[in-house]
């Protein structure tokens, strides 16, 4: 019996190129060893390299025995970095198109022993107890319906420092004494500085996913009411934090119910 031919065209071996395209579309342009980029056209530029250039320099050069938590990964160009510098990484996202991207550029870096890639909400984040040295919180904020909750979740998954990166209104205005206001003086909440977030109804951008939109002044007191101190206000609206031992969040403090209820972790099976 005659064998049919294969066209040498009919299973072109996969290039990188091709599984590039394959993964698409990509929001983060990764630089792969062989010096191929996964979004060189990227609209914002190299993204999000030249956010990293403003970074990097304040995360330590020798991550060894630091564990990292980078929550909403996307394709995961922090979690590369931080584990080229020795980190042991958790990245979690909740999209698995993105994740299916971050372990496949994974396995490019020859990374993958060091990085756990989970498909997890940051609310998931209210059933894990474990603790990281460094905690990235960067690009989701904005994205969530109910980003204080997962604030105050996510700081207590920190034990060193967190960086946290969020769309930001314009202005860099802060009214510092924001307390002891009396009920019929509410004019004072529309200075500029006053910590305040814009909600979008509808899309942003054309992307129906984004939500609030906070301004300078209301991120770092959103971070202080976190427990979180501020240590430095990076450029491109990162802030880098640590845990701040003289203020507490309410969480440990006056309102914990709130936030077990909220988590559905309280003791209150659905039994009324
Ligand atoms: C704008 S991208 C930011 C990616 C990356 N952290 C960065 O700063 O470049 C937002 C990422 O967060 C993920 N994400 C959005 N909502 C999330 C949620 N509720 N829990 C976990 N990840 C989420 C998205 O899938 C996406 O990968």
């Amino acid at each position: 019996m005659i064998e049919p031919r294969t066209s040498i065209h009919a299973n072109p071996p996969a290039t990188v190129e091709t599984e590039i395209a394959a993964l698409g579309r990509w929001f983060h342009n990764l630089h792969l060893p062989g010096g191929t980029q996964t979004a060189p056209d990227h609209p914002l530029g190299d993204f999000p390299a030249y956010k990293w250039k403003h970074l990097s320099a304040h995360i330590p050069q020798d991550l060894t025995g630091w564990s990292v938590l980078d929550i909403g990964c996307n394709a995961g160009f922090y979690s590369f970095e931080l584990a080229k510098r020795g980190a042991r990484v958790t990245a979690i996202d909740s999209d698995p198109h993105y994740l299916a991207q971050a372990k496949w550029a994974a396995k490019q870096y020859d990374l993958e022993g060091r990085i756990t890639f989970r498909k997890m909400q940051v609310y998931d984040l209210a059933r894990v107890k474990e603790t990281f040295d460094l905690v990235l919180f960067m690009g989701v904020f904005y994205h969530l319906r109910y980003p204080m909750l997962a604030l105050d979740l996510v700081v207590q998954r920190v034990s060193r420092m967190m960086v946290f990166q969020t769309l930001t209104l314009p202005g860099k205005e802060v009214v510092e004494d924001t307390d002891g206001l009396d009920f019929n003086n509410r004019q004072r909440m529309l200075e500029p500085g006053w910590p305040k977030m814009a909600f979008i109804e509808r899309a942003f951008a054309g992307d129906p996913t984004n939500w609030w939109v906070p301004n300078h002044a209301c991120v770092e007191a959103m971070l202080r009411a976190s427990g979180m101190q501020v240590m430095k206000a990076l450029g491109h609206e990162m802030y880098l934090c640590a845990p701040d031992p003289d203020h507490p969040s309410v969480v440990h403090t006056w309102n914990a119910d709130e936030l077990l209820s909220a988590t559905g972790t309280n003791r209150h099976r659905g039994r009324l």
